[in-house]
């Protein structure tokens, strides 16, 4: 079987935060997870340089742009490579192979009859790179990126997304699934219940860009451009064959995905993906992350403090997918103390070092242990299937719980060497090893060193205590 993810391409305008990174690696969770399974995973990440705001950044870093974006481009790649995410590749907008799929699109799309000229008039934001409302505009200014729109009067090619509403509306219906969680398939819906207006596909005169294929003053609009980059990951056979089966995405950019994006499809004759995920949005202590404010959290340096595997688990731990969450400081120690040093790190510990003492003969799991270990693989199953990262963990950390209260009970540290500790250490090591199971996509170094601690040989077990996992921070 074949799987195949995405996480949006990133603007290089910016250097890659918490947020960025959070939906980085709920697609990795996702990626990983079908891996485990058996699966041949294709995970596509990149970058956006086509947009209006690479020249902007370039300018005022006083760096030749082809500098800049090569520049932005390797902090991105590096970035999630550092951070161990296993994407088996990374597209830059400015790629050969990018660029000639776009321009099939959009021949496919023009052929369709679906592109038209006129004359457009309104309010570009370049921080949305999109079109806005006057009627959205607060005290003149962008609400969300408090800049002033420039007034656009230019000929432009429009795409007749109002064609589509009929066909979208019949796909949602039949595609339940199509946008998770629910809450956002239902606003996607309601927006294009409203009606559809035609959107404009290009830029007159700009002179960074995919130019229009025989009209080279205009440039495709980046949106236009960006979103074939999935495409240009597998080329056009590859995904007629495979479409992506899941677009992670913010809920900033769910409409550009969950309509227009099929639309475009649609429009070309080409198959449409299978799911759109989309998460909210991370705050830092309550506040937004802005590049103007300068609070954006670096994941690398988070990573450094607390360990890569202890930062995804706050994000996916912490968050409900779906729902913005907010980061802090205080609540990452306290998840990290309370749940890894004290949770699992701690169990771990205790079972390992006892276990480490004496010789240990395995027997079959008790039955209560097997029900558990039943239980939490058919609970994070469950859960992953519909992307609740929070609940999927929270079932780990249940049967974590579990095996604690048994090593209680037990007392297992005053056992000695006879059936009834070969009994209980039996029983415990199937549980912390089935914990280390689940926990490969969420924490996949952590499950790796419990994994290597425990080496069967027939009926018998070696254990090499690692070093300890998680520990206390002050
Ligand atoms: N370039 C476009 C995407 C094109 S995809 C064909 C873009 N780039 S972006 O860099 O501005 O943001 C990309 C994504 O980063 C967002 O949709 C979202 O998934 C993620 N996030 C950016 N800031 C975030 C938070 N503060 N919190 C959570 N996710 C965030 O839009």
């Amino acid at each position: 079987m074949e799987f195949y993810i995405t996480t949006p391409i990133y603007y290089v305008n910016d250097k890659p935060h918490i947020g960025h990174a959070y939906t980085t690696i709920v697609a990795d969770t996702i990626a990983r997870w079908r891996a485990a399974q058996g699966e041949a995973v294709t995970f596509s990440t990149g970058v956006d340089e086509n947009s209006q705001k690479t020249v902007d950044a370039a300018r005022k870093n006083n760096e030749e742009i082809h500098a800049y974006i090569d520049r932005m481009a390797e902090t991105w790649s590096s970035t999630w490579a550092k951070l161990g995410i296993s994407n088996t590749d990374f597209i830059r907008t400015t790629e050969e192979r990018h660029v000639e799929i776009v321009k099939d699109i959009w021949g496919r799309i023009e052929a369709a009859g679906d592109l038209y000229k006129g004359m457009y008039e309104g309010l570009y934001c370049k921080g949305h790179e999109a079109f806005i409302k006057e009627s959205d505009l607060v005290d003149g200014l962008c609400p969300e990126h408090k800049t002033e729109p420039e007034l656009v009067k230019e000929e432009n090619y429009f795409f007749r997304l109002s064609e589509y509403q009929q066909r979208l509306m019949e796909f949602y219906e039949t595609h339940q699934e199509f946008v998770v969680p629910a809450n956002r398939y239902r606003e996607v819906m309601s927006f294009v219940e409203d009606g559809l207006e035609d959107v404009s596909f290009s830029r007159e005169g700009k002179e960074w860009g995919i130019p229009v294929p025989n009209d080279p003053h205009q440039a495709i609009y980046v949106w236009a451009d960006a979103l074939v980059n999935y495409i240009s990951m597998v080329g056009i056979e590859g995904w007629e064959n495979h479409p992506a089966d899941v677009h992670t995405v913010g809920k900033d950019i769910l409409r550009f995905h969950a309509v227009i994006w099929p639309a475009m499809l649609m429009s070309a004759g080409l198959p449409l993906p299978g799911q759109i995920a989309a998460n909210g949005f991370l705050t830092v202590g309550g506040t937004k992350m802005s590049k103007s404010l300068g609070n954006g959290v670096d994941p690398l340096d988070l990573a450094a403090r607390y360990g890569i595997d202890a930062m995804r688990y706050f994000l996916l731990r912490e968050v409900q997918y779906g729902e913005d969450g907010d980061y802090s400081e205080t609540k990452m120690k306290d998840r990290y103390n309370s749940d890894l040093a004290n949770g699992l790190g701690n169990f771990a510990a205790r079972v390992l070092t006892v276990a480490e003492k004496l010789p240990l003969a395995i027997v079959a799991p008790a039955p209560e242990f097997t029900g558990a270990i039943k239980a939490m693989r058919a609970a994070v199953h469950e859960k992953l299937t519909q992307f609740r990262f929070s609940d999927a963990l929270g079932a780990v950390w249940a049967a974590i719980a579990f095996g604690d209260r048994y090593v209680n009970e037990e007392k297992i540290w005053e056992l000695e060497e006879g059936p009834a500790r070969t009994a209980a250490m039996s029983n415990l090591i199937a549980l912390l090893e089935a914990v280390a199971r689940e926990l490969v996509p969420f924490m996949p170094e952590t499950a790796r060193k419990i994994g290597a601690a425990i080496a069967h040989d027939g009926d018998a077990v070696t254990i090499k205590k690692p070093e300890i996992l998680f520990p206390r921070m002050k």
